[in-house]
């Protein structure tokens, strides 16, 4: 801690400052970290410096959002050039499109797409939609599965499940939703006995939940699950549309979903979400073909933005023949595997976890098959470990999941694990 604050005196300072405007401090509250946070005045590629010029490697990535690290050329001259042609429109143009047919060409179950400017937006106008083609109220979703604040989907994220994760959420807004055991069918068809959802909701990975993915034969089986129940199955791919594959997780794993959301990656840099699915299912926000009560509404004033667009589409132009992805995914399957022989060397009980070039510690002997075992894990060890990785120039949003992007260098990856023995030779002292 003190060597953290005699390194980040003006973001002391302008902590104090925000703090009077900024409830917190922060304009999200997961990036408030004790004694304060520091706060950036620049980034590239896989850097950001903060205001006291102290120069971190990035493995926070905007909320794992910058897969081609911070302001990559290429995105910089597509937005440079938009930016001469207009901002924000407000009114249909050729970009969302072009950006439209290349979610269509990429994710294996999309025929139409939508354009939100949150994931969150897009996990609300997905359940709705699933809602009104389906003409049911319940919806599914898992335990420690995050989807974004919108009120539905806000619950069973962090324990205590019973305590509400918000104020100011309603009774009525939550009863139709049914919490769901993560990589347990038995358990899933047992909840949902005697219920009939429209929908449930799956993060491939677990990102906010601890980085555990799904295993396979789950998703299979959940997937024909949903098509015994005739129940909508939704993909989150918020964190691994573009990442896991072009094609997101249900490339990955070989398992298609009814609809799919996306947001991070799609954006380039810029605000964004989207879903999609199948051309019967997207058609019923066609408000030429569907008349109130029948369509479901979806719309906002930057849905489709140019800048988003223009991002969004070199984005997934760099990453759709797959090489990138690849390459990021083997270096996670590497990182993952040196840092468990680290802490093995050093005798200390951690679970490396993750998928593709996602990944995170926990401080536990227990192995980790859902967000329970990573909610019994030691969280002030991981914050300890993540404080002190920060004071030495690697940042994790403490406790967060990291990503890998094309900007990290093997000297990135490296420091990560010299740091890494540093910190546990330092501990067994
Ligand atoms: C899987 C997942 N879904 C949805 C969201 C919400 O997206 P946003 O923060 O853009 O609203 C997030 C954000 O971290 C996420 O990780």
């Amino acid at each position: 801690m003190d060597e953290y604050t005699s390194k980040t005196p003006t973001s002391r300072s302008l902590y104090k400052r925000a703090k009077k405007v900024l409830p917190a401090g922060v304009s999200y509250g997961i990036r408030y970290f004790q004694p304060y946070p520091f706060y950036t005045a620049k980034a590239h590629g896989s850097k950001l410096w903060d205001v006291d010029g102290n120069e971190y490697i990035d493995f926070w990535l905007g909320h794992a959002a910058l897969i081609l690290g911070h302001s990559p050329k290429e995105i910089v001259n597509v937005v440079n050039k938009q930016l001469e042609n207009g901002t924000h429109y407000g009114t249909s143009h050729e970009l969302e499109i072009a950006l439209a047919e290349q979610v269509v060409k990429m994710i294996p179950s999309a025929e139409m797409v939508r354009f939100t400017n949150s994931g969150t937006e897009a996990n609300m106008y997905a359940t709705r939609l699933a809602r009104a083609f389906t003409g049911r109220d319940t919806i599914g979703k898992f335990e420690g599965g995050w989807h974004g604040g919108y009120d539905a989907l806000h619950v069973g994220v962090k324990q205590p499940f019973d305590l509400p994760e918000s104020a100011g959420l309603t009774p009525g807004a939550l009863q139709d939703t049914v919490l769901l055991p993560f990589n347990d069918l038995e358990g899933v068809e047992k909840r949902l006995k005697n219920k009939q959802p429209a929908s449930i909701v799956i993060e491939p990975v677990l990102g906010a939940g601890g980085a555990v993915p799904a295993e396979r034969e789950f998703l299979k089986g959940l997937r024909e699950f949903c098509d015994r129940r005739d129940i909508l199955l939704i993909f989150d791919e918020v964190i691994t549309g573009f990442r896991l594959a072009p094609g997101g997780g249900q490339q990955f794993y070989g398992v298609n979903a009814d609809i799919t959301v996306l947001g991070k990656i799609l954006g380039g840099g810029f605000p964004v979400g989207a879903f999609c699915g199948s051309k019967k299912i997207m058609e019923r926000i066609d408000n030429v073909a569907f008349r109130r009560p029948h369509c479901s509404f979806h719309g906002g004033t930057f849905a489709g933005n140019p800048m988003t667009m223009t991002a969004g589409l070199s984005t997934l132009k760099t990453l759709e023949d797959g090489r990138v992805i690849r390459r990021l995914n083997r270096q996670g399957d590497e990182v993952r595997e040196r840092l468990r022989r680290i802490f093995e060397k050093h005798n200390v009980d951690a679970q490396v976890v993750g998928l593709g070039s996602l990944f995170n510690v926990h401080f536990t002997k227990e192995p980790i098959g859902d967000a329970l075992a990573v909610f019994r894990a030691d969280k002030k060890k991981l914050l300890e470990y993540n404080f002190t990785l920060m004071t030495n120039g690697i940042f994790f949003l403490p406790t967060h999941c990291g990503a890998l992007s094309s900007a990290h260098s093997e000297a990135d990856l490296q420091k990560l694990l010299k740091e890494t023995e540093d910190y546990l030779e330092e501990n067994r002292k």
